[in-house]
């Protein structure tokens, strides 16, 4: 979602800034901005669509200054238009925010009453008129700033540059990330640190409520105020973070290179928590075990709501623990029922996503435990769980999920085994043959990407498709949900996912012979029944492709291929038949000309509701 660079130094800002919006561009965005302070006055810049037309903009008409702002922006208010990107400005001051202003159309009729005119449809202009007119009214900038933050309600990150002050740059946040970097004579706001990584090694982490106050006299000092205006010391962070992530490689794309990393980021994440030669699990368990412990709730959205799922068929059936499922943004309104001793685990690449942060801070209030699964180390949610465990999966830039979605299952496969052991639902013998299975696991994901030519194909045909049905029972149902998800995200054509014994309930009224079926269908547990699924959607047409470990599966259609996968076990199953559906939709996108890293309309942090 959007995006927020701000700069403050003695060079030029302008086209860094760019440089900073393009390590952004992965959250999503479909209009970008750049706004300068110099010569006494606002110099600004903007444009619909990619970067690129913004860069072209400043190629033609470039601005300077050592101060500025920079935004990309995912629309929420208003069109993707030049009219609404940010920055949005007065004569005085101009605003780059991230968030919705919830009580904007209250705020804005108040402001049209009094004369003002808007020139956008967005919600973030009336923080512009509302810091202006408290400027006009003889405000210093940092009073300004304060006494509209006051009036806002929502969630926001915001940075703001003033044309009568060029040495000053401020930040604040409530519900949005905002982190500042620090050098000796440079100072930085940006989204996330990612986004700074190449310019500081040094960065605090804004908390909720901050105002950051940045000033360029004979050295560069900042100043952080709480909620309650009072200064406070924020801990600095040194940053460690791999920046030759941000490369492509021999990849087309991001989404390829790190469906291609899962070998490795795999390994990574069961490594840092069992130990390979004992065959032991090395963490501490985030749940206190030796308490009766009576539901987990697993809350979070999107892929990671996936990953949840299937978690749900690992705690009861391999730790006898009753395990319930939420939507962080159904969870958060439903009033739901807590014990103070249920667990409640919090799942997020990004650990950034609104409703599982407000999911989770409602929990909190509530007296129980939390947890975060996250794969960004310093985002919100990590920071504001209890206790936290970390994906391996390094940085993903593609909006799709892909890596972080597996390194997500193996955390929670670990917990699983872990409770499972402590409980005994699982003896030494069961336990040590799971281990040996998850040390399996990063070889067998690597051999289905040895020869991807298969799901090339398979992506060409496809991609002829307007619909297309997943079906899968047990752990493989999940799969089928991420496969359908995946597909439809980057492709952009309609799928959908099913419990295979769900189709006769409904869905299967929707099988025709130009409706392709996908199933998710290794010999295991549920195989027989799946099959005969698949029996009665052939029977009325459908073209039919089947992900399996049975090589002599058959069935009479039209058209009907095995996609053959390696044997393996329950668990590696899990990671084998979601690196399939990936490549999958990976190449159908591809053979669809698609923006395969950046579709459209998504973001790859969803910081508004
Ligand atoms: C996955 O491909 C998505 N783009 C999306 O569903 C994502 O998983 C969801 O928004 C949750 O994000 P999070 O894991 O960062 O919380």
């Amino acid at each position: 979602m959007c995006g927020i660079i701000g700069i403050l130094s003695n060079e030029q800002v302008g086209g860094r800034i760019i440089d900073g919006l393009s390590r952004l561009e992965y959250r999503g965005y479909d209009s970008a901005g750049v706004a300068t302070i110099d010569q006494r006055a606002i110099q600004r810049r903007r444009s619909e669509g990619k970067l690129q037309a913004l860069r072209d903009i400043l190629e033609s008409d470039p601005i300077s200054g050592t101060v500025g702002i920079g935004h990309t922006r995912w629309a929420t208010h208003g069109l993707p238009t030049h009219q609404n990107a940010h920055p949005h400005a007065t004569d005085r001051v101009a605003v780059v925010h991230n968030g919705i202003i919830e009580n904007y159309q209250l705020l804005k009729n108040a402001l049209i009453n009094q004369g003002l005119v808007f020139q956008s449809e967005t919600d973030t202009e009336v923080v512009v008129h509302l810091i202006d007119q408290a400027l006009k009214a003889g405000k210093s900038p940092e009073n300004a700033v304060r006494e509209t933050i006051e009036k806002l309600e929502g969630a926001f990150a915001l940075a703001i540059v003033f044309k009568d002050n060029p040495d000053l740059l401020i930040g604040t946040r409530r519900g949005s990330p905002l982190v500042l970097g620090i050098n000796d004579d440079e100072l930085f706001l940006g989204s996330d640190a990612w986004a700074l990584a190449p310019w500081t090694k040094k960065v605090c982490y804004l908390e909720e409520g901050d105002t950051v106050i940045m000033q360029r006299g004979a050295e560069f000092t900042y100043e952080i105020y709480d909620a309650g205006n009072q200064i406070v010391k924020r801990p600095l962070k040194e940053l460690n973070l791999a920046i030759g992530a941000a490369n492509k490689g021999k990849y087309s794309h991001f989404m390829l290179k790190e469906i291609f990393e899962q070998p490795q980021t795999l390994s990574d994440t069961l490594l840092s928590l069992v130990d390979e030669q004992s065959k032991t699990i090395q963490i501490e368990s985030p749940f206190d075990l030796s308490n009766k412990i009576l539901r987990i709730r697993l809350i979070s959205c999107g892929t990671s709501y996936y990953a949840c799922l299937m978690a749900k068929y690992w705690f009861e059936k391999m730790a006898h623990i009753l395990c319930e499922v939420d939507l962080a943004s159904e969870f958060r309104y439903r009033d739901p029922v807590l014990n103070s001793d249920d667990i409640c685990v919090f799942v997020s690449q990004s650990g950034e996503t609104i409703d599982t942060l407000a999911a989770l801070n409602l929990v909190k209030g509530m007296g129980c435990q939390t947890v975060a699964i996250v794969n960004v180390p310093e985002s919100s949610l990590a920071r504001a769980a209890h206790k936290h465990i970390l994906t391996m999966a390094g940085p993903e830039i593609g909006v799709a999920s892909t890596k972080a979605f597996t390194a997500q299952l193996m955390v929670l496969n670990i917990l699983a085994l872990q409770a499972a052991e402590f409980r005994k639902v699982m003896d030494k013998e069961a336990v040590l043959k799971h281990f040996t299975d998850l040390l399996h696991v990063p070889k067998q994901v690597s051999q289905v990407l040895q020869n991807v030519s298969e799901f090339d194909k398979l992506g060409l045909r496809l991609s002829q498709a307007r619909d297309i049905l997943f079906i899968g029972r047990g752990t493989n149902y999940p799969v089928a949900l991420e496969g359908a998800l995946k597909l439809k995200e980057i492709s952009y054509i309609h799928a959908e996912a099913h419990a295979a014994g769900e189709l006769k309930h409904g869905p299967i009224a929707l099988i025709d012979k130009l409706t392709p079926l996908i199933a998710i269908a290794p010999n295991d547990a549920w195989f027989e029944k799946t099959a005969s699924n698949i029996q009665e959607v052939s029977a009325r047409g459908a073209p039919i492709f089947v992900l399996t470990d049975d090589h002599s599966f058959k069935v009479n259609a039209h058209e009907f291929q095995n996609i053959c996968l390696p044997k393996s076990s329950s668990v590696g199953n899990c990671f084998i038949y979601t690196c399939a559906v990936q490549c999958i939709a990976y190449y159908t996108a591809l053979h669809k000309g698609t923006d395969v890293d950046q579709p459209r309309n998504l973001a790859k942090s969803v910081t508004v509701e």
